[in-house]
């Protein structure tokens, strides 16, 4: 069926005439008002099909008869009905910077493909005299991708393009009391499609609320609140000429367009949530507004707010859940603030378009600074070298202008909102100049950001994505780093505010080095420095659930993907939170806790500093204890008390005379009441110090225990070796032998990005560290010791470490049975790739699941990821262990070793380390293993429990999108010593 031409001919054209919108009216605030308003989400009759042209004949008819049609749930992207499965509705497509359909060149007519699906949406509401009765009622779409006919009543109301903008339509002549028939036409591309070339899934669909507002005769449709502070609050309300603002708690009445100073009002911040409840009304409409008094300035090259520089501990988040895409309900939007906040996160950028209005509600509410950017982004020209990019073409100004308008006037009145960004990746051109100019003008109470404007010419700060650890020192140092782009061109950066709008990819296990940005670029010692933090990119990963695990670009068979590149978040799809979000709350949280165990019986060994911009610790009680392996030994509180904000205490706890265990001082910040995200006790900092104990005594050597040599090769105390040397038999149980191993399945850093100039772990795998051949080239018998060397090389590599493992039966000092060995490893030959590890791989038993260590836990950590972990005795299972990245690769290590055991009801081993600490990982597969498998779906434990010991590992680094990692961080191929002893279990 088709529809009727001048149908179909109407919405081909305006799909593509580079006009943003034909029917809605101005754009203005989303106001909580007590007008009747109606939400129409629910349950839809739905049609797609695969061309506006092929919309049915008439389905916009009231009285059409859509029993053809199916039920659709409104808000929803209509790919994410089943993607894994029947997928009736077509499956969501995942791309980075490509266009997902074909890119008119610059002296073309925008064209989008015929075959542009386009879902029929048909809804029927009751309306009763409240809206009838009203003077004006309108249709308002909070969020349609990305083109959308509308009709009530059978009559045309106009379309809109904008996916993440709001358009209202004035349907007050078309409503009839009783029944009305909305319909829409949703189409996947227009030309707004060339503007919305963020980084996520493709989705199309009306996915975000459709609300009916009656608006009231004298009722009120617009404000715009100036709340300021410069010591005094003042508050000027634009809006109907005599209304009445009252704000109850502050015994304040006055009226819209007076300006009036409050003395008795406090600021707000993102570290003091104080929102004051107002209503703005008339005889017939009251408004109700949260207000937060506060003053946003670039004052020379600091950002201030009420006068103070502030820091951004951002995050760059997108909105996503992993069963409902980009739609969200208010539980998961006060997860991610809840998450945020717990992890001392206090800034959002709303990566790359408005975020669910009800989100900044939700922002004032929780208190974070946000950047809030408009639905912009036009990447995929880049390839082009930006020929046509809109942004300097003229027939796109009015679609730009229209967004930034769109993005500004609905959420100008939320306090949280501190700077305005209009866009991401979009080129920079006269475009992006008029939307700066005309936000300058209609609200020059925040500063403006746009990260492409390389010139400097425009916005009001200067943010760059990625830049390396000499790239942020240059700046803060005010020195040219050679080679460093983008280049300055005109030398205003260097009058302008720094920070990184985008910095620590988060893909994968990592990121790392987030301690080195931190003390570049959010380092309190820079105070009145222009170095304002940052935003890592991101929050979150978008996997879609497909019921087994998480599934990414690819996995929907789309022409064209970008892999797991949209799996690059703190969190998990679920919203689990990653070891990198933990290590983002110990590195980049406000409240910071220092121990030097060498300072202890000094009285100063305690430091804590508050590094938060506005308000004191008084909400927080800093807590300590003294832990013995395990044992609680005392506790007690440090009197850190109200210290102020950019203040430092310092102190200490007392210590035992003599320290003969590994012992641990653990110091923790808890809240001292329950918080809006976080309940009394929840710890905002918390840090560890080891207090290193003498060395323990070595290990006595039964005199019964010399290596004895038979037809199959060596006993040595509770172990068997084979003719070549290898350990095959521990006490009664079979074992995969130990080797060098110096792999790791390659983690999203370790693969290659346009920013990396090495690729990791492509270099690895074609030197062959996955595949080493290892060969005994001796095995004796010296002065009691079983002394086998080995040599590790690669097919075809001359290149090769030789080990040398020199055993000897030991009983330890708790009269256990055991071996101890002393391995040094030497590189020879050229080493020229960076390395996963340095250390032994033997397979365990697969009974063998219990795990218990004291060294750095409970959770995984690195040697760039590491300040979450605190010291002390954990236990768990292997399964525990693992941390189950979207796509599988290395994780799970845990370093600092002193002890580890691991057993099952078949035996175990225990295994001591002296002198240095070795890291650990368990797991029920290989590394190997780990690097084929593309889905956590697809590991499956092989019969053994593969146990790794690093005598040194790589680092995380963020190589995924961003620089490599710091050169002293990088792990090359170097002798290594490792002093382990084994016991049984
Ligand atoms: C940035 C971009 C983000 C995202 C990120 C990589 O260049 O602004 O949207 O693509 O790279 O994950």
């Amino acid at each position: 069926m088709v529809a009727n031409d001048d149908t179909a001919q109407g919405l081909h054209d305006a799909l593509t005439n580079l006009i943003p919108w034909d029917g809605p009216v101005a754009p203005r605030a989303h106001l909580h008002t007590d007008a009747p308003a109606l939400d129409l989400s629910g349950t839809w009759r739905f049609q797609l099909v695969d061309s506006p042209h092929d919309a049915p004949a008439g389905f916009t008819d009231p009285q059409f008869d859509d029993s053809d049609f199916v039920d659709l749930v409104v808000p929803s992207s209509w790919q994410m009905v089943d993607p894994a499965g029947n997928a009736p509705f077509g499956r969501p497509a995942y791309l980075n910077i490509n266009y997902p359909i074909p890119v008119p060149a610059s002296d073309e007519d925008i064209v989008v493909p015929n075959e542009n699906p386009t879902g029929c949406y048909r809804h029927t509401f009751e309306v009763g005299q409240d809206f009838t009765s009203a003077e004006r009622v309108l249709l308002r779409f909070e969020g349609v991708d990305s083109f959308a006919r509308v009709w009530l009543n059978g009559i045309e109301l106009g379309w809109t393009k904008g996916s993440r903008l709001t358009s209202e339509f004035d349907v007050t002549s078309q409503l009839r009391p009783g029944r009305n028939v909305l319909a829409v036409a949703v189409s996947q591309w227009s030309d707004g499609t060339f503007l919305e070339d963020q980084d996520m899934w493709r989705m199309s669909g009306i996915f975000r609320e459709v609300t009916l507002l009656a608006r009231p005769y004298g009722g009120i449709d617009d404000l715009f609140v100036h709340a300021s502070w410069d010591g005094d609050a003042k508050l000027l309300i634009d809006g109907p000429e005599g209304a009445t603002v009252t704000i109850p708690e502050l015994e304040l009445t006055t009226t819209c367009n007076t300006e009036v100073t409050i003395p008795a009002a406090q600021p707000w911040t993102a570290e003091t949530l104080r929102l004051y409840d107002a209503t703005v009304s008339t005889d017939t409409e009251t408004v109700a507004v949260r207000i937060g008094f506060r003053t946003v300035a670039v004052d020379g090259d600091v950002i201030t707010v009420n006068g103070e520089k502030i820091i951004f501990r951002g995050v760059n988040r997108h909105e996503w859940h992993p069963r409902t895409g980009r739609t969200l309900d208010e539980k998961t939007m006060r997860t991610d603030l809840e998450l945020m906040k717990r992890h001392g996160v206090n800034a959002i950028r709303t990566s790359h378009y408005p975020p669910n209005a009800r989100f900044l509600d939700l922002c004032d509410e929780y208190d974070v600074w946000v950047l809030l950017e408009c639905d912009l982004e036009t990447h995929g020209f880049e390839w082009g070298g930006w020929d046509g990019s809109p942004t300097g073409d003229r027939r796109w100004y009015d679609c730009l202008l229209n967004r930034i308008q769109r993005t500004v006037e609905r959420d100008k009145n939320h306090p949280a909102i501190i700077g305005w960004s209009m866009g991401n990746e979009s080129h920079c051109g006269e475009g992006i100049r008029l939307m700066n100019d005309w936000v300058k003008e209609r609200d020059p109470s925040r500063f403006t950001h746009y990260e492409g404007d390389y010139a400097h010419a425009i916005v009001d700060v200067w943010t760059v994505m990625y830049p390396s650890m000499e790239w942020v020192e240059a700046v803060r140092d005010r020195t040219v780093m050679p080679g460093a782009g983008p280049a300055p061109q005109t030398g205003r950066e260097r009058e302008l505010p720094f920070f990184m709008c985008e910095f620590a990819h988060a893909m994968g296990n990592g990121p790392g080095e987030l301690s080195a940005y931190e003390e570049r670029c959010f380092d309190p010692h820079f105070h009145r420095d222009r170095m304002h933090g940052g935003f890592v990119w991101e929050w979150i990963d978008h996997g879609i659930d497909t019921g087994r695990g998480y599934a990414y670009g690819g996995d929907f068979g789309e022409v064209l993907h970008d892999s797991n590149f949209v799996c690059d978040g703190l969190v998990m799809p679920d919203r689990t939170p990653s070891p990198g979000l933990l290590e983002f709350a110990a590195t980049m949280g406000a409240v910071r806790i220092e121990v030097d165990s060498e300072q202890l019986r000094d009285g100063t060994g305690i430091t804590v500093t508050n590094r938060r911009d506005f308000s004191d610790l008084s909400d927080l009680e800093f807590t300590w204890q003294l832990v013995d392996d395990g044992e609680y030994v005392q506790a007690g509180v440090l009197a850190v008390g109200a210290l102020a904000a950019h203040h430092t205490w310092t102190g200490t706890v007392p210590l035992p005379d003599e320290i003969s265990d590994p012992m641990v001082v653990v110091v923790e910040a808890k809240l001292t009441a329950d918080t809006l995200w976080a309940s009394a006790g929840h710890v905002v900092a918390r840090t560890s110090a080891l207090l290193v104990p003498e060395p323990l005594p070595q290990p006595c050597l039964p005199a019964s225990s010399q290596p004895r040599r038979d037809s199959s090769g060596w006993s040595l105390g509770p172990a068997r070796f084979d003719r070549r040397g290898r350990l095959v038999t521990w006490g009664t149980a079979s074992l995969v032998a130990a080797v060098l191993d110096l792999f790791r399945a390659p983690i999203d850093n370790d693969r290659a990005s346009a920013l990396a100039r090495n690729n990791i772990g492509d270099a690895a795998l074609a030197a062959g560290l996955d595949r080493l051949v290892h060969t005994t080239t001796s095995v004796h018998e010296d002065s009691g010791d079983l002394v086998v060397v080995t040599r590790s090389a690669a097919a075809a590599a001359r290149n090769s470490m030789t080990t040398t493992w020199r055993w000897r039966a030991v009983q330890t000092d708790d009269g256990r049975e055991g071996i101890h060995l002393d391995l040094h490893t030497d590189p020879h030959g050229h080493w020229p790739t960076m390395l996963g590890r340095i250390g032994v791989t033997i397979g365990l038993p697969a009974q063998w699941t219990t795990v218990s260590w004291f060294g750095l836990g409970p959770t995984e950590n690195y040697p760039d990821s590491q300040h979450a972990a605190i010291w002390g005795r954990w236990d768990c299972d292997v399964a525990d262990l693992q941390t189950p990245y979207v796509m599988p690769q290395e994780n799970g290590l845990r370093q600092g070793i002193h002890e580890l055991t691991i057993g099952g009801s078949s035996g175990g081993m225990r295994i001591t380390a002296d002198g240095s600490w070795p890291a650990f990982a368990i797991r029920p597969w290989t590394s190997q293993a780990l690097m084929n498998a593309a889905h956590t779906w697809e590991l499956e434990p092989d019969g053994h429990t593969w146990l790794t010991l690093d005598a040194i590992s790589a680092p995380l680094g963020s190589t995924s999108c961003g620089p490599m990692p710091i050169m002293s961080h990088r792990l090359y191929a170097q002798p290594v010593d490792l002093s382990l002893t084994l016991s049984l279990v």
